[in-house]
């Protein structure tokens, strides 16, 4: 970890009223990829962690049973939880969670994560993912920087000082080791891609294997 989770609360407590101001084409892509790819039915509940301001929780929110946003800073909840208010969602709720704990016991279906694992450093990404599969989700939707190759150091997509993205390897090699097959890799750019993981209905990654 560069930052502690506190430091990084009160980056983005900081930045909280501004953040969804101005959003690069890249990360606009790759949210939208994480929505068409989460693709929760009407029964399904939604974990999205490092949920910000809400960008992909109340997106799936119409369409799915219920979702439950968990982040760090309360500054990016109270934004997420004012546009649920606007927009009518009931369904939708936001609180204190990590991806170490997200404070989440219930049921899962699907799992949602968005521009935010590359906080952690490596190790606690494996252990995060561990976290997840322990929650059982049929799915797990990654999006996030992450490097597809040699990262260029001139590229917009993190900050060295707080960011710590992973390599596409890394996270497969740890969604394999939770639980999960890898289903899909969509690369949005050099340092930035979507990863769907999904796991069989008795928590092997197929449980079609013989
Ligand atoms: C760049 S924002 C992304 C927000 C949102 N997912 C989106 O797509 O716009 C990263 C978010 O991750 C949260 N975050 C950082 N470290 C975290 C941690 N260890 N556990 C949970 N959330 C974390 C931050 O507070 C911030 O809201």
């Amino acid at each position: 970890m560069k930052r502690s989770v506190e430091d990084h609360a009160a980056r983005f407590d900081a930045k909280a009223s501004e953040y969804d101001d101005a959003k690069s084409e890249e990360y606009r892509a790759c949210a939208n990829l994480v929505i068409e790819r989460a693709d929760p039915g009407p029964e399904d509940v939604v974990l999205d962690l490092g949920t910000g301001t809400g960008a992909i929780a109340l997106a799936l929110a119409p369409d799915a049973a219920r979702v439950v946003g968990r982040d760090i800073s309360e500054g990016m909840m109270e934004e997420a939880r004012a546009k649920a208010g606007e927009r009518g969602l009931e369904n939708v709720g936001f609180d204190y969670g990590t991806f170490r704990d997200p404070a989440y016991d219930g049921p899962v279906d699907v799992v949602t994560s968005n521009f935010a694992m590359h906080h952690l450093a490596d190790d606690e990404k494996r252990e995060a993912i561990e976290v997840i599969g322990a929650l059982e989700p049929g799915r797990f939707v990654l999006g996030d920087v992450m490097f597809f190759g040699e990262p260029d150091p001139s590229a917009p997509f993190f900050d060295p000082s707080v960011d710590d993205p992973a390599t596409v390897g890394l996270l497969a090699d740890a969604f394999t080791d939770a639980g999960f097959s890898l289903t899909a890799v969509e690369r949005v750019h050099d340092q930035v891609g979507v990863l769907v993981a999904e796991r069989g209905p008795t928590g092997t990654a197929d449980a079609n294997d013989p």
